[in-house]
């Protein structure tokens, strides 16, 4: 057996001593440390790992016969991306895969893509495929371990980008590294949830798996007890698109749409929609460089639709996709951002903030506004205060346009009174017809400002004419940005930019 053993050794060290004559006599290595390699070497690998090339084309490397990666056009002076898959209903490469790639070699300078290929393992039941991802992992960090011993290539290059399970296999190799020394990134697009939800951080994707991990989050909603994406945050930044639950232009209405193109498998269309929604809003990133998504922390959907978390202090806030800002923290943060249903993805969010004033008796208003700014105008976004408004209350509502306005100029309130103020006010003119304006219902509405979440400004908008603050139902109320700031604002802007770093 022991004699076996070494035999094996022996040849297999000949093995990679003739690999390195063909590679030139780069990062020769003593005997010793070829045995210590030559017993690495036995190792058996499951997945295939393909060279992603110009014009999708690709070449599969052999970990075994390093050489093949230098005849592949790997270039080790150059940053390493590995992409992999998730689980294969039908064991074909998903068309993303090839478009991810794309996407990263022409738009990134000199850098080595790397497929993943574990469809034999994952074309499975779910529970073995999800099984098979500490293998497939373990399988990636030999192969980094191979480019380090061989090339001293430094882990702290490479950038493994997983989705669904392949998110976890990207944790578990990892993990599986068996070094101080960290891989440089991971990237989780829409990790997997059955058998990974709830599991201690050593068995899923997490922050430890390497010096800075971020996932994208777009498929949580959730089915006896089940999401098809993972729903807890497992990085150091977790971004939770349009509250991570559905997608925009996924809706269970499209399905009809998704049948007529995809006949039966209209429905997993539907549920690959929202899933697979993270990689192209991470290609989106790559494609639409002047158009980052920013993403800002917030502890849940409904606090977020209120608009009250379009803060940036503290890095509250983050680019989603390829271009973060690598901010490490011992905790994980949960962003949050809405996002249009279609490439370009990216929304620009507003905070309205209005405070109404000293009401007689509670109403419900439905307001209508409309800004213009320096660039671009928004046309009607109708807002909708559920609560009833009562005495001196401050609403805020989040506002998202696919369009940057530029700076805020002109505000245009319009107040839709309800049905019942309608009819009331048309019964008191003809009673009493020269009741005149007095009468008339009013919103007294107090300050007005809004917040631009990209650029962190905030703009006070104060009446264009000098007739008060006073909105009257199905009038047009005109504000500009207000002239100088009451002693008050400036004591708050103070305050603001004392905290701002
Ligand atoms: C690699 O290329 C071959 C043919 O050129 C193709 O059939 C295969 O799907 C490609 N595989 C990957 C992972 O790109
Ligand atoms: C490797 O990439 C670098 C740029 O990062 C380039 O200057 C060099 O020529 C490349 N080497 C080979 C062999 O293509
Ligand atoms: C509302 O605020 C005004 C001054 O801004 C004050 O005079 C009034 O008493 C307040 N009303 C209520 C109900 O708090």
């Amino acid at each position: 057996m022991t004699r076996f053993k070494i035999l094996c050794c022996l040849l297999l060290t000949y093995h990679l001593n003739d690999g390195k004559k063909i590679k030139g006599h780069k990062g020769a290595v003593n005997t010793g440390q070829s045995i210590v390699l030559a017993l690495k070497e036995s190792y058996v690998t499951s997945s295939i790992f393909r060279m992603f090339l110009e014009g999708e084309d690709n070449c599969t490397l052999d970990p075994l016969q390093l050489h093949t990666l230098t005849s592949c056009g790997f270039n080790s002076s150059n940053p390493l991306i590995i992409i992999t898959h998730g689980w294969s209903v039908d064991g074909m490469m998903e068309s993303w895969v090839h478009r991810l790639a794309t996407a990263m070699k022409s738009n990134l300078m000199n850098i080595n893509v790397v497929i993943t290929d574990w469809l034999s393992l994952a074309h499975q039941h779910y529970p073995k495929a999800a099984q098979s991802t500490r293998t497939v992992g373990k399988d990636i960090a030999h192969l980094l371990h191979s480019l380090q011993v061989h090339y001293q290539f430094p882990f702290k290059k490479v950038h493994l980008i997983g989705y669904s399970l392949g998110a976890h296999i990207s944790g578990f190799a990892g993990s599986n590294l068996e070094s101080s020394e960290k891989i440089g990134r991971i990237t989780g697009l829409d990790p997997a949830g059955p058998l990974f939800e709830g599991m201690s951080p050593t068995d899923r994707l997490s922050p430890d798996d390497a010096e800075f991990v971020d996932a994208i989050h777009t498929f949580t909603q959730e089915h006896l007890g089940l999401s098809v994406g993972i729903k807890q945050a497992v990085a150091h930044y977790d971004f939770y698109p349009n509250g991570g639950d559905f997608q925009p232009g996924c809706d269970l209405h499209n399905i009809y749409e998704h049948i007529s193109q995809y006949g039966l498998l209209g429905f997993e269309q539907t549920v690959k929609c929202a899933h697979e929604r993270s990689v192209h809003l991470f290609i989106d990133s790559l494609m639409n460089k002047d158009k980052q998504s920013m993403a800002y922390r917030c502890s849940g959907k409904s606090a977020f639709e209120k608009g009250v978390c379009l803060d940036c202090r503290k890095n509250r806030c983050n680019t989603l996709g390829y271009n973060i800002r690598k901010v490490r923290s011992s905790t994980s943060k949960r962003l949050y951002l809405n996002t249009r249903s279609r490439m370009p993805f990216k929304l620009y969010h507003y905070q309205f903030r209005i405070t109404c004033v000293n009401q007689m008796e509670g109403i419900e208003p439905s307001l209508t506004i409309s800004l213009t700014g320096t660039k671009e105008e928004s046309g009607d976004l109708p807002i909708t205060i559920t609560e009833k408004i009562l005495g001196n209350k401050t609403y805020t509502f989040l506002i998202t346009l696919d369009k940057d306005l530029g700076d805020l100029m002109l505000l245009k309130l319009h107040w839709e009174g309800s049905a019942m103020w309608k009819n009331m006010w048309n019964r008191v003119q003809t009673i009493i017809p020269w009741g005149g304006r007095r009468g008339k219902p009013t919103l007294t509405v107090g300050r007005i400002s809004i917040k631009a979440g990209d650029t962190q400004e905030r703009t006070s908008f104060c009446p264009m004419t000098n007739d008060g603050q006073q909105v009257e139902v199905s009038q047009d109320k005109v504000f500009v940005r207000c002239k100088e700031e009451t002693p008050k604002h400036h004591r708050r802007r103070h305050q603001n930019r004392h905290v701002v770093p």
